[in-house]
């Protein structure tokens, strides 16, 4: 693959770090995930500018037909019991689909179909997620290290994060005394 520049680019496939010019970064803290966890009282306990995920992103030629490639790396721990995950969003393009690939890390990737019910699969490093269309997905970092997980979906997809309020998603994922459990919320 060559950048724009027609510089090489490399990808550390250990980490999901990527090697090259004009790679953006997005950085999402605790202050930015008002409720997305269950209890929003602890989220607001913990520091404000404290990251809880970020992703790297590749350049990538904005129009029809082009795909966007980036590394989204969240940070291990708990918002109370609730272990640490990303806010979770529909394409705005609700066809279009997308494909995640586990790094490193140990996780839960959440998805949820418009009108199905939800389900989960494991993360892990060498794990292949097919996201389809019309399908909600969120990480959850059920590890102690850092999960990173690299995806490519197309440019024209866009991001819904508000379809999915004011329930969210239908699975929360908890350390219940040192066990991951995936729980039906609002049961
Ligand atoms: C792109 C995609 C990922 C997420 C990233 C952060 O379609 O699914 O790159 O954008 O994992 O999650 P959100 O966007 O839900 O904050
Ligand atoms: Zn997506």
């Amino acid at each position: 693959m060559t950048a724009s520049s027609g510089l090489p680019v490399r990808v550390d496939l250990l980490t999901g770090h990527f090697d090259a010019i004009n790679v953006q970064h997005k950085s999402t803290c605790m202050r930015d995930l008002q409720g997305v966890f269950s209890d929003d009282a602890a989220r607001k306990a913990l520091p404000e500018d404290f990251e809880v995920y970020h992703v790297e992103m590749l350049a990538s030629p904005q129009q029809e037909g082009e795909l966007h490639t980036g590394t989204t790396h969240l940070m291990p721990g708990k918002v109370a019991d609730e272990f640490f995950m990303t806010r979770g969003h529909f394409h705005q393009r609700r066809e279009q689909a997308e494909f995640y690939f586990g790094l490193r890390g140990e996780g839960i990737l959440l998805l949820q179909p418009e009108n199905a019910p939800a389900y989960t699969e494991q993360v892990f490093a060498g794990s292949v997620h097919h996201i389809p269309s019309f399908t909600a997905h969120r990480l959850v970092n059920t590890g102690h290290d850092v999960l990173s997980a690299l995806a490519v979906w197309p440019v024209i997809a866009g991001h819904d994060y508000q379809s999915l309020q004011p329930d969210g998603f239908r699975i929360r994922v908890f350390d219940r005394d040192g066990k991951v459990s995936l729980e039906v919320a609002g049961v």
